[in-house]
């Protein structure tokens, strides 16, 4: 639709929005649609580890390339989605030289040497990346989900935790910093940032590694949401306390699944109208609540753009999911005037 207003310009003088997209959404309609509502891309899968380097020393930027040039062309920003993750990364990185898995390793020597030669792997990688794209890219999700309350000591048990402690954390952001200068923000994602356990074990690990000098600028709030959970006001008071540590937020993957996580009902293809009118009242609150404070946060990307193409339909289960401001035919929803014309 041409005829309709823009969300990137409804808030232009707050943040800049943006969308995740795969390299073949970027012609035809949903690169029209991009081009006239966002003004700021991520990659929805093109720059995370498998993809940039499937084998040790391989590296594989095309899909990166075309995400990035299309933004340049049209006047985007671009973040960059991500430099470490336990997903999405090829399993070399976790082996010795005489491959065998890292993990296994019982012999104390052999472990520090194995974790030596693992941080020096990802040393070269984030200083690979990082020079290639840091004139282009300017907001960085260094480290992804490395926090989980359930998992000893609150770290996710990831192969990179099992092998380095939370080193991995420190030579990533080091790394970065000092191939991309302070000119590029770095940030530590995740996702369920406003449950208390998990943020506060956040905010935990983040000051211990300010504390050391560790140059981490923000926090990235994945933001998976659904019509009841959590709350604006949880999400408020998570971005409030990472604030007090001088720290930027930015919500990172926004969208909203119209089921709870337990739920496992489907609606089908039409989804009613009472669902499609609850889920624009939550998104009007939550922007209400943004654009009313100020500053608390700085950018605002949604996992996709239009409901033909979201990963909420096949996560936790494959049924009919609706998560964004336009539909699978393109066209604005009650979300989406909800967003241009808050209260
Ligand atoms: C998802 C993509 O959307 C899917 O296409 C892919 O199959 C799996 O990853 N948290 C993240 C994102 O940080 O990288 C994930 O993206 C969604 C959850």
């Amino acid at each position: 639709e041409t005829d309709i207003p823009s969300v990137a310009e409804t808030y232009a003088d707050d943040f800049p929005i943006g969308a995740a997209v795969e390299p073949n959404q970027l012609s035809g309609l949903t690169a029209e649609l991009l081009k006239k509502q966002v003004n700021s891309l991520v990659a929805e899968n093109a720059m995370k580890p498998d993809a940039i380097q499937p084998s040790e020393g391989v590296f594989t930027w095309d899909r990166a390339d075309q995400i990035v040039k299309f933004a340049m062309d049209n006047g985007m920003a671009v973040r960059f989605h991500t430099l470490v993750w336990h997903s999405q990364t090829p399993n070399w990185y976790f082996l010795d030289e005489a491959g065998k898995p890292m993990v296994d390793e019982t012999d104390s020597a052999k472990r520090e040497a194995n974790k030596k030669l693992l941080l020096k792997r990802l040393d070269t990688y984030v200083r690979t990346v990082v020079a290639r794209y840091k004139d282009d890219i300017k907001s960085w999700d260094v480290v992804n989900e490395v926090v989980e309350p359930g998992d000893p000591d609150g770290m996710r048990a990831s192969n990179w935790y099992l092998i380095t402690g939370t080193d991995y954390i420190e030579t990533a952001f080091r790394a970065a910093r000092e191939a991309g200068g302070k000119d590029i923000k770095l940030y530590i994602n995740d996702y369920g940032t406003d449950a208390a356990n998990k943020r506060d074990r956040i905010y935990e690990l983040v000051k211990t590694m300010l504390d050391k000098g560790v140059p981490i600028d923000g926090v990235g709030h994945q933001t998976h949401i659904n019509l009841l959970s959590p709350s604006v006001d949880a999400m408020l008071a998570s971005f409030n306390k990472f604030k007090e540590l001088g720290l930027d937020n930015i919500i990172t993957e926004l969208d909203m699944s119209l089921y709870t996580w337990n739920d496992r009902s489907d609606y089908g293809e039409d989804v009613p109208q009472d669902v499609l009118l609850r889920q624009a009242a939550r998104y009007r609150e939550l922007f209400d609540a943004l654009k009313a404070n100020k500053g608390l946060v700085s950018a605002v990307t949604f996992w996709g753009i239009a409901d033909n193409h979201t990963w909420l339909s096949s996560f936790p289960i494959t049924r009919t999911e609706a998560p964004f401001l336009f539909d699978k035919y393109y066209h604005a929803k009650p979300a989406f005037w909800a967003v241009v014309d808050p209260s």
